[in-house]
């Protein structure tokens, strides 16, 4: 895992908390999340996402400037990694393809 080591930024995804048929909140913010997990790697920035700090931060949302009715989802930080890093090809090794995918 190449180490983020300057210029960090936290970008808290929330959603609005609505219960309706054919919307997904949740997963439009993970899509979200996703999409600037791999801008941020294609443009040779660290980007690590963190679920972990969801409940922490969901008690500070006042703090953050999180609307009412509103609920965080998602955690992504994104920095610079050391020079000469290759952010793609040093990140920890993947299970293989046979070792997680069913073709039936
Ligand atoms: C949905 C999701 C949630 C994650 N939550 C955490 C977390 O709470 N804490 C953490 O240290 N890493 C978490 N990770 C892992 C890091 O974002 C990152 O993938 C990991 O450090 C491995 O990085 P690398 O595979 O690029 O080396 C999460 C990853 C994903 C995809």
């Amino acid at each position: 895992m190449p180490d983020i080591t300057t210029g960090n930024i936290l970008i808290i995804v929330s959603g609005q908390d609505i219960n309706q048929p054919g919307m997904n909140v949740a997963f439009d913010c993970a899509l979200a999340t996703e999409n600037m997990y791999i801008a941020a790697q294609s443009l040779g920035l660290g980007a690590h996402i963190y679920m972990g700090l969801v409940s922490g931060v969901n008690s500070r949302k006042q703090d953050l400037g999180i609307s009412d009715g509103y609920s965080v989802i998602t955690a992504l930080r994104i920095g610079n990694v050391d020079a000469g890093v290759d952010v793609i090809s040093s990140a920890s090794p993947r299970n293989s393809m046979e070792s997680v995918v069913n073709y039936k």
